[in-house]
């Protein structure tokens, strides 16, 4: 599609209460601007220009890369904010779409038919429209006798008649741009928040005797604009809907969708079970055959196919094929699971590689570690690898074992084959094939108590 796009988003968002703009909060992990930004892109408008005022120290980095930035700094109204991308569009001779930058459930294919019935009637401006089952807040629809769209009325504007109205400015259009910067110029703010309006130019284009349609949106909920934290949670819990579903049509099983959220960059292969609880975040993917959750977040997480992952935490992990994690294990940013490795209960691991058939299966903290396959970490053991001033690594070969409650004073290397006995503190390097006990020897003195219990009688 061949039009450009202008998102306003120069306003601060009173309602949120926030230290932050309104467009800058997130609903599933992505800025509410960058959802009406991705979607445009989504739906082949690749020249956008976004209008930004409060704060762009915050968000102007946002759209880097992906629109032009225009400045409003004098916030006078929408017509105002149009106005200011004029500069970025002096070269656009065609349909120039304008979209609200904190509505951000709108989808590309509304945006496709709005463009298209714009190119189709070539009239001045082509308005979104939706039927609100309670309009209060939004500009109404008037139209004329033969049902044309005649001009749009603000709330505070309305006489009681027109705020009866149900029709509502989605505020979504699609106009011809050389109409439109000209008659931006005509708009006057003589209205009751002495503002300029950019729902005036349809007035001025009908004066001008230009046509005017209006496309109605079939869903609401995707015109709908975020102005509080109440309605951020609405749309959080439509596009929780939208994207659990998609997934779901796509042969994901859910056994409760309503307690899965899944941002959307995240991939997942045809039968991956969901379980309840969970948070699917960044560019986490999840192959075919493997069961998440319940109580499980992972991010930026990658899940190979046939695994368990139960109550688990991963930020920026690998888990190769037929892995289980958890019941609650916690993995942190740097760790690799190769096939068929295991991190299991109360389990923590952070900057390290669990070899092929490896097991770290209760209560351990592997970090810095690089560790063989088929190695068996008894239970409660430990790499010591922060000396108070910096990390150390260890190293650990294929086919060791090391007895439970183990603590590998890092940096330290133990070998391959090796057999460490239970309760050892290992502070050197163990060879390939060694047997190694750093422990205390055992004391056992025969028949102490009955001893001790005369000399206590005694006294
Ligand atoms: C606007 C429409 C109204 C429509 C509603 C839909 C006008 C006059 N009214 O009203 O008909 O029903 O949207 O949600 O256009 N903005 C700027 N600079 C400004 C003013 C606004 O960038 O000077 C941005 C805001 O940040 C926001 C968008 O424009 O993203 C809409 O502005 P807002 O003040 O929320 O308009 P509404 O009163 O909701
Ligand atoms: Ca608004």
């Amino acid at each position: 599609m061949d039009s450009s796009a202008i998102v306003l988003a120069a306003g601060l968002g009173t309602r949120m209460k926030s230290s932050i703009p309104k467009v800058a909060h997130k609903l599933l992990g992505k800025p509410l601007l960058n959802w009406v930004v991705d979607t445009a892109h989504s739906a082949g408008i690749h020249n956008i220009v976004c209008v930004l005022g409060y704060k762009r120290e915050i968000t102007e980095p946002l759209v880097q890369g992906k629109a032009q930035v225009a400045v409003q700094t004098n916030f006078a109204g929408t017509a105002d904010a149009v106005m200011c991308a004029h500069d970025a569009l002096a070269d656009v001779h065609g349909p120039v779409m304008v979209l609200s930058g904190d509505c951000p459930l709108i989808t590309a294919e509304t945006l496709q038919k709005l463009a298209k019935t714009q190119q189709e009637s070539h009239a001045a401006a082509v308005v979104l429209t939706m039927d609100a089952e309670n309009p209060y807040g939004y500009g109404r629809i008037v139209r004329d006798a033969d049902g044309q769209v005649e001009r749009i009325v603000e709330q505070k504007d309305a006489t009681a008649e027109q705020a009866a109205i149900h029709e509502c400015n989605s505020g979504f259009y699609c106009f011809d741009s050389d109409f439109l910067f000209e008659a931006l110029s005509n708009v006057s703010s003589n209205n009751a928040q002495h503002e300029l309006y950019l729902t005036d130019v349809i007035e001025i284009a009908r004066q001008e005797g230009r046509t005017v349609e209006a496309l109605k949106a079939e869903d609401p909920d995707e015109c709908m604009g975020i102005n509080d934290r109440c309605q951020l949670a609405y749309a959080t819990s439509v596009m929780q809907k939208r994207i659990n579903e998609a997934w779901m049509k796509a042969g994901v099983t859910m056994l409760d969708p309503r307690s899965v959220w899944i941002e959307p960059g995240v991939t997942i292969e045809n039968d991956v079970e969901i379980l309840p609880q969970t948070m699917l975040s960044g560019t986490t993917h999840i192959a075919s055959g493997s069961t998440v959750g319940p109580n499980t977040r992972l991010t930026n997480t990658t899940v190979g196919h046939d695994c368990v992952v139960d109550e688990t935490v991963a930020i920026d992990v690998q888990i190769d094929d037929d892995c289980t994690c958890g019941p609650r294990a916690y993995l942190r940013p740097g760790t690799h699971l190769c096939r068929g490795a295991k991190a299991g209960t109360h389990v923590e691991i952070k900057n390290s590689t669990i070899g092929q058939n490896s097991k770290v299966p209760h209560l351990s903290y592997i970090g810095d570690t690089q560790m063989g396959s088929g190695v068996n970490i008894g239970a409660g053991s430990i790499t010591c690898n922060y000396d108070g001033v910096k990390k150390n690594h260890t190293t650990i070969g294929d086919r060791t074992f090391i007895g439970s409650d183990t603590m590998m004073v890092a940096p330290v290397n133990v070998g391959s084959d090796v057999e460490v006995g239970a309760g050892s503190v290992i502070t050197d390097d163990v060879p390939d094939g060694a047997l190694a006990l750093g422990r205390a020897r055992q004391v056992v003195k025969p028949g102490w108590m009955e001893k001790h219990r005369e000399s206590m009688n005694k006294h």
